[in-house]
């Protein structure tokens, strides 16, 4: 359960009444009544109207407001409402407006205009926290608690004058002493070498390749400088009511937050996702984000805090959902893992940035929308799931992921900038080039579930680990996945990974030095592939092709599965298989083709003893949430057909009451909840 004071699943969305005359309340609550809203996030952009001068509050509004909410039944997702600071802070304290890298100052008007390392800001934000959590720490609406919003979507890193002071004083943690800073940074290079502390700067942008340990610990600690503000709320928050839930909210696969070090002092994740409706790949993406929220949060069911009806207004071209596919892809997180389903937001804006982004409650006559329709059918459906509650997935494969080794592998000055770890969401080409999508997509395809994990987690649970470019591995994380592997484990490593430690200097030793026994290979040098350009790869079936990156692999023992057909290395392999221990590594030397990666990993998953809760036709998504004796199993048609699904056994569909035995009839984008008996 997420929170107590709402036991069961939940339903509702941001709700930001300030944009309102107070008579519109009282139809927002009768409409929320009439979709079965059970709580809303409230206040996130309100600090303007709580505190319209340094020091002079106004609770008035929003004391009628939970009172109102309260009356009805609603309960309150209270926010700190710390995501906007007022215009007078920066006209008080302009030295706490964030600064890029360029140096160009981002001013109010907007949102997010503040410095991670402000003072002021957080001052000021403390300051109103306190207040928020001691005025409604006892109000019978409060239900949990949501700090800020989006932690670093505008604004994820500053190079101001207090941030560089800040960095510095992270990093005097961090190493202590300068020697060390100058060794771990490799300063020896480029006549790099710092004498004081105040030499040293966040990457600025400079005449070429910024230090690249020194970006990579400016990423670090500029997702820590935003976890402290995180940590800063938390604490006044957990002070005033030490048992209500507290959360903020996260963005998927955001590059610049070290989601597992936040999600570790979260009580619930929740999660923002705004899959693109005509990206033929959304499904794919959106239960890959599912799957890492519920893997943040250790298995724990997380919340899906913010979607949309119907359509966004921040793409170029805001493609609305079809009738059916926010109640497939809403069905989907609660698959994997969700326990709320939420929207950004209640009522569609009238004025301001997001007037053309659909709401829950649209424009002008409600109760006349498909989406309003949509949306009371899903408050139906979603009342009829409280017995998933408490329910968890299983499953036996984990794909690897660190933030640190994503920012590395990302820095500039490599072998081949083209090797991305996830793909923006307006990239289609990038997606199939992303090493993760790349690796996920064939899994999701054969339902095999899948949770992500550090490198460093306990890995015992897993048949198979996927570990796609683990560039930067640490001598924690080399020695877990050593130890996976010589146990019994089977483990499938793509190219460039094992190359550098954790200051990314490279591992002497051949490569990849710490797995080079596990693989049973030396990797001589890498061939970054040309733009378009392409090799065959020779083995298994069929003829196929590979892009992007080469290795040139020597077995030291290896069994090779396939090799590059042509070019000076025609003939070196390409794919290999070792035994290690009790256990087998595969490794994977260049980005093969979609169909042979498919193959190739649904083969490595047969042979793990991974499987499908169902067998299924294409296009079919199946996933299992099980506690105890109870067996939900949900079944999902992303597709333009109807389709039939031979069930196992008899089961009990939630959303319809019907008792299933044999074949089921999924209509398309059909969905059906089964209990199963
Ligand atoms: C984010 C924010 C919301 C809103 C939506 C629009 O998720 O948290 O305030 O801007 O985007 O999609």
């Amino acid at each position: 359960m997420i929170t107590p004071k709402v036991p069961h699943v939940i339903y509702g969305g941001d709700y930001n009444p300030e944009q309102w005359p107070e008579p519109v309340w009282a139809e927002d609550v009768r409409l929320m009544r009439e979709a079965n809203v059970n709580l809303v996030s409230v206040g996130i952009f309100s600090w303007a109207k709580l505190e319209p001068q340094p020091d002079e509050y106004d609770f008035g509004w929003l004391d009628r407001l939970l009172d109102l909410l309260h009356e009805n039944g609603v309960m309150a997702n209270l926010a700190t409402a710390t995501a906007s600071p007022p215009p007078w802070l920066a006209r008080l304290h302009p030295e706490s407006l964030p600064v890029t890298k360029d140096g160009v100052v981002l001013h109010p008007g907007a949102r997010q205009h503040y410095c991670p390392s402000s003072a002021a800001y957080r001052e000021r934000a403390a300051g109103l926290v306190g207040r928020i959590a001691d005025r409604y720490r006892g109000h019978p609406a409060l239900a949990m608690w949501h700090v800020n919003n989006e932690y670093g979507c505008h604004v994820s890193e500053c190079y101001c004058d207090a941030s560089a002071a800040h960095f510095r004083r992270w990093l005097e943690d961090r190493y202590g002493d300068l020697e060390r800073l100058n060794e771990a940074w490799g300063t020896a290079f480029w006549s790099q070498r710092y004498g004081r502390w105040d030499e040293i700067l966040p990457p600025r942008s400079a005449p070429t390749f910024a230090n690249p340990t020194q970006q990579l610990d400016f990423r670090r600690f500029s997702s820590d400088a935003l976890l402290e503000l995180y940590e800063t709320e938390k604490g006044i928050l957990r002070g005033a009511t030490p048992e209500m839930p507290i959360t903020t909210n996260f963005m998927g696969f955001f590059k610049p937050l070290d989601y597992w070090k936040w999600a570790a002092r979260e009580d619930v994740v929740s999660d923002d996702s705004y899959p693109d409706p005509s990206d033929p790949d959304a499904p794919v993406r959106a239960a890959m984000q599912r799957d890492l929220m519920r893997s943040l949060g250790g298995g724990d069911p997380w919340v899906l805090m913010e979607q949309t009806t119907v359509r966004v207004n921040w793409r170029q071209r805001n493609a609305p959902k079809r009738p059916g596919m926010m109640r497939l892809w809403s069905l989907q997180a609660v698959a994997r893992g969700a326990e709320g389903v939420m929207f950004f937001q209640w009522r569609q804006s009238k004025a301001g940035a997001e007037k053309f982004h659909s709401a829950m409650v649209p424009h002008s006559e409600p109760e006349e929308s498909r989406s309003w329709q949509e949306v009371k059918r899903l408050g139906e459906d979603l009342r009829k799931l409280d017995g998933l509650l408490g329910a968890r997935g299983e499953a036996e494969v984990a794909i690897l992921l660190d933030w640190n080794n994503w920012w590395a592998l990302e820095l500039d000055a490599k072998p081949s900038t083209a090797v991305r770890m996830v793909a923006p969401s307006h990239s289609r080409a990038g997606f199939a080039r992303s090493v993760l999508h790349s690796c996920y997509k064939p899994l999701f395809e054969a339902n095999v579930p899948v949770d992500f994990a550090h490198p460093e987690a306990d890995l015992s649970p897993y048949k198979l680990v996927v570990v796609p470019n683990l560039y930067l591995v640490t001598d924690g994380a080399a020695d877990n996945l050593n130890r996976f592997v010589r146990d019994g484990g089977s483990l499938l490593m793509s190219f460039f990974s094992g190359v550098v430690d954790e200051n990314d200097h490279v591992r002497l030793g051949g490569y990849p030095a710490p797995f080079r026994e596990m693989l049973g290979l030396r990797i001589e040098d890498f061939v970054p592939m040309a733009e378009g350009e392409e090799n065959g790869i020779v083995g298994g079936e069929g003829s196929h092709t590979c892009d992007l990156w080469a290795d040139l692999i020597h077995p030291e023992g290896a069994e090779t599965l396939a090799s590059f057909a042509e070019g000076f290395y025609a003939g070196m392999p390409a794919v290999t298989r070792n035994t290690f221990g009790n256990g087998v590594a595969y490794y994977l030397g260049t980005h093969p083709d979609a169909r042979y990666t498919k193959a190739f990993l649904q083969g490595v998953c047969a042979e793990a003893g991974a499987q499908a809760p169902l067998r299924v036709s294409s296009g079919v998504e199946v996933v299992r949430r099980r506690a105890g004796d109870v067996s939900i199993l949900f079944v999902l048609n992303h597709g333009e057909e109807a389709v039939d699904v031979e069930l196992e056994g008899p089961a009990l569909d939630l959303l319809t009451g019907a008792e299933r035995v044999g074949t089921l009839r999924l209509e398309p984008l059909g969905a059906a909840v089964l209990r199963e008996q």
